[in-house]
């Protein structure tokens, strides 16, 4: 018999049963991470190493770096996070990694590592979409969560809207036509000088401004339920620099708590349209701008106010994490989806093929 087809026999063994512990692999950007999760939900340990201190140096990720220091921190971590659930190897009854999208190199040497764990130990092997990985972070959160909910999410890659129709079956509402919410929150922290990633403390800085200070344009898109935060992001950045030319000052506070609105707004203002329009009672957050105060605040209010049941996953599951490949891949294994030793990377690959 060959490993898959062996594998196939396990992962019947363990669709029978309904439960499966599952060690995950997550390496698509700049943090390394091995979680176990057990039955979707419980997670058993989760551990991460993150490079954000390197490549703040740069102002950015430098993606050959990212893959050389994943492949330091992989195994370390993994050793780490079995003896954090207190299980061995052998309990271990399949590997999930993120096979995409990220950085190419940075996806491989997660990929090959898992693949070689996933023989290694005999197991099961399940290929996990990076995006659907911060959609899960919601089932670890909300143990009652089933789907269908609507799920916004933003992070330093991607801005989705989707519909989750039911575990592992995703419905493409709308997206960015160019950069995403994370990214324009990242390059605008430039222009107030905060250290990259800029996200989470331009977010804290906001906490203290006054958000109508500074007037900043609206989006403009062609679809009902897109964005489009690059033209923001310029005329945000481009304002900053007339001020300063001028011989102007920016009161970085005030700055940073008007920027943060107008993307707060948007987001919000099509993912609560698309919330109502398709009828959804639940709605939740996800991804690494999930963790954004403002953002969390006006959700609960203002999708309490629809009438929807609001989810978000504490700020530590919103940002990458190997705990959501874990939840993502426990659903990906019931339904019987098990990837070979052939599987590849895939940069660029969608989470619904269009
Ligand atoms: O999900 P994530 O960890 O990685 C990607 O898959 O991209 O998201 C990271 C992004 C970064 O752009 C970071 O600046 C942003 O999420 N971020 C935030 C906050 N925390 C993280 N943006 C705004 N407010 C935050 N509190
Ligand atoms: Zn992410």
């Amino acid at each position: 018999m060959t490993y898959l087809e062996r594998a196939r026999e396990k992962a019947r063994a363990l669709i029978e049963k309904g439960s499966a512990t599952l060690l995950a692999v997550e390496s698509s950007c700049d943090e390394t991470a091995v979680a176990v999760v057990k039955d979707g939900r419980q997670v058993l340990a989760n551990e991460i190493s993150s490079q954000v201190d390197i490549h703040a140096l740069y102002g950015g990720v430098v993606p050959e770096i990212a893959s050389r220091m994943h492949v330091e921190a992989l195994s370390p971590l993994y050793e780490r996070a079995l003896a954090a659930s207190g299980l061995g190897a052998r309990d271990i009854d399949a590997v999930a990694v993120t096979f995409g999208p990220g950085l190419v190199g940075a996806l491989l040497t997660g990929v090959s590592f898992a693949k070689a764990l996933a023989y290694g130990l005999d197991v099961p092997l399940v290929a996990v979409n990076h995006i659907e990985g911060h959609v899960s972070a919601n089932f670890i959160a909300a143990p009652s969560l089933e789907p269908p909910f609507v799920c916004l999410v933003a992070s330093g890659g991607h801005s989705h809207i989707v519909n989750v129709t039911r575990y592992g079956c995703y419905e493409l509402l709308g997206r960015t036509a160019d950069d995403a919410a994370g990214e324009a929150f990242d390059k605008v922290a430039r222009v107030l000088e905060i250290p990259y990633p800029g996200g989470p403390l331009l977010d804290k800085l906001a906490e203290t401004g006054d958000e109508k200070r500074y007037r900043f344009p609206r989006m403009h898109t062609e679809g009902k339920y897109d964005y489009s935060f690059s033209g923001l992001k310029t005329a945000v950045i481009n304002q900053a620099h007339t001020i300063r030319q001028n011989g102007g000052e920016i009161e970085a506070a005030d700055w940073a708590a008007s920027f943060r609105r107008a993307v707060v707004d948007a987001l919000l203002d099509k993912a609560l349209l698309a919330a109502r329009d398709t009828g959804a009672e639940r709605f939740a957050l996800a991804g690494g701008v999930a963790s954004n105060r403002l953002l969390r605040r006006e959700t609960l209010r203002r999708g309490t106010e629809m009438g929807l049941k609001v989810f978000m996953p504490p700020a530590s599951l919103c940002t990458d994490n190997a705990a959501m490949i874990g939840a993502a891949g426990f659903y990906r294994l019931m339904n019987g989806e098990l990837a070979g030793l052939d599987l590849n990377a895939q940069p660029s690959v969608r989470l619904i093929e269009e």
